[in-house]
């Protein structure tokens, strides 16, 4: 039977026939595993992107010859929509994603983008897959726009053809059963990121590179690992998918984005609710030793990471080279779960939006 075709939009939309949803517990969703019935799809050949349209989601054929396999060059952007109510639907801060999945193009040879196909797409597969918008506080539709070559091409240079896609996939509340504290290791023998690499970008090979190291911190009985900087392991970088933050007395440390750190639109979002709150705000390197220091004289309140996954993900335990901070391991710190109230109750429609960043949907 030939699926049904729609032309209501910019581009071409083929509907499934047959949902897949029958397949979802909504109670028990696990992150990454069950994908909506439909995608987008845009190519780029002859030196432009080509028609874009909407699609059933399904397998489709690679050669083993495809650029991605050989040399790694893809990008991707993380972000969520949230239910609001039956006619509503919040995609959290659109532009400043776009932003950077353009960003990252550029430093991975991957032609950029417009926001206006963006956006229709990301608004017609809601609409489309609205069934598949859990609606539980704390859950969310996760939105996965990629870019991979696509070429066939043994050469290791950019390719000249390229496809992008956009997928989604329901997902549960990330604090289901309580906060749980993460306990982070920092190494000496591996790193994530150098500055004038890839690690400002959201690059596939990225997190190739940190499947290792993280594994060996899990089985060492760590959550993650705390990377440091790559050049004189000093510096405090980030987390696994987490930028990190410090309450040092009454001042938010960040770690400055020096080039090797991504630039979280979490982090940023921590940051501008902060100095609306009159904090005082610090964006500057700062070293592991600086958060011992502080740990010992008691100024250290509190250790957060932030991602769109968990929104902010408290830190209780840190070890560097059998050195450790021990924090409130049951609990969140005030400050990060004042972040999480602020950032979910502008997210799910619940608090007025004051610095515009939500897009909202009518479903
Ligand atoms: C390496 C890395 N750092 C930080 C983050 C947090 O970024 P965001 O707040 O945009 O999700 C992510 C997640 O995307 C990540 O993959």
């Amino acid at each position: 039977m030939m699926n049904e075709i729609i032309s209501n939009t910019k581009f071409d939309v083929e509907l499934t026939n047959e949902s897949r949803i029958h397949e979802v517990d909504f109670d028990n969703l696990v992150f990454g595993r069950k994908f909506s019935d439909h995608m987008f799809e845009m190519t780029y050949e002859d030196g432009q992107w080509q028609q874009p349209k909407v699609k059933p989601y399904g397998a489709f054929e690679i050669t083993p010859a495809m650029n991605v396999l050989h040399y790694g060059q893809a990008v991707f952007e993380g972000m969520k929509a949230f239910y609001v109510d039956e006619d509503t639907v919040h995609i959290f801060r659109p532009k400043v994603h776009h932003e950077r999945f353009n960003r990252s193009c550029r430093r991975l040879c991957i032609p950029e983008t417009d926001y206006d196909t963006f956006i229709e797409a990301l608004e017609t597969l809601i609409k489309l897959d609205k069934q598949w918008i859990p609606q539980e506080s704390g859950t969310a539709l996760y939105l996965r726009p990629f870019i991979f070559a696509s070429d066939d091409l043994l050469a290791a240079r950019s390719s000249d053809k390229f496809t992008y896609q956009i997928i989604t996939s329901p997902v549960g509340a990330y604090y289901a059963e309580g906060f749980n504290p993460v306990s982070l290791t920092t190494t000496d023998e591996y790193v994530r990121a150098v500055s004038g690499g890839t690690g400002d970008s959201k690059a596939a090979g990225n997190y190739a590179g940190s499947f290792l190291p993280a594994k060996k911190a899990k089985e060492e009985g760590y959550t993650q690992v705390l990377w440091l900087d790559a050049k004189e392991h000093k510096y405090v970088e980030e987390v696994g998918t987490m930028n990190i933050h410090f309450l040092i007395d009454d001042t938010l440390v960040t770690p400055a984005l020096t080039g090797s750190i991504l630039p979280g639109v979490t982090r940023r979002s921590i940051i501008a609710l902060a100095e609306d709150w009159g904090l005082n705000v610090e964006e500057r390197r700062i070293t592991i030793d600086e958060v011992f220091e502080a740990h010992e004289d008691g100024s250290l309140k509190e250790i957060f990471g932030s991602g769109t996954a968990a929104v902010v993900s408290p830190v209780g335990f840190i070890n560097h080279k059998g050195r450790t901070i021990e924090l409130d391991r049951e609990k969140p710190g005030k400050f990060a779960k004042k972040c999480f109230d602020a950032i979910t109750d502008i997210q799910y429609g619940r608090a007025e939006d004051k610095f515009g960043w939500v897009h909202e949907v009518k479903i």
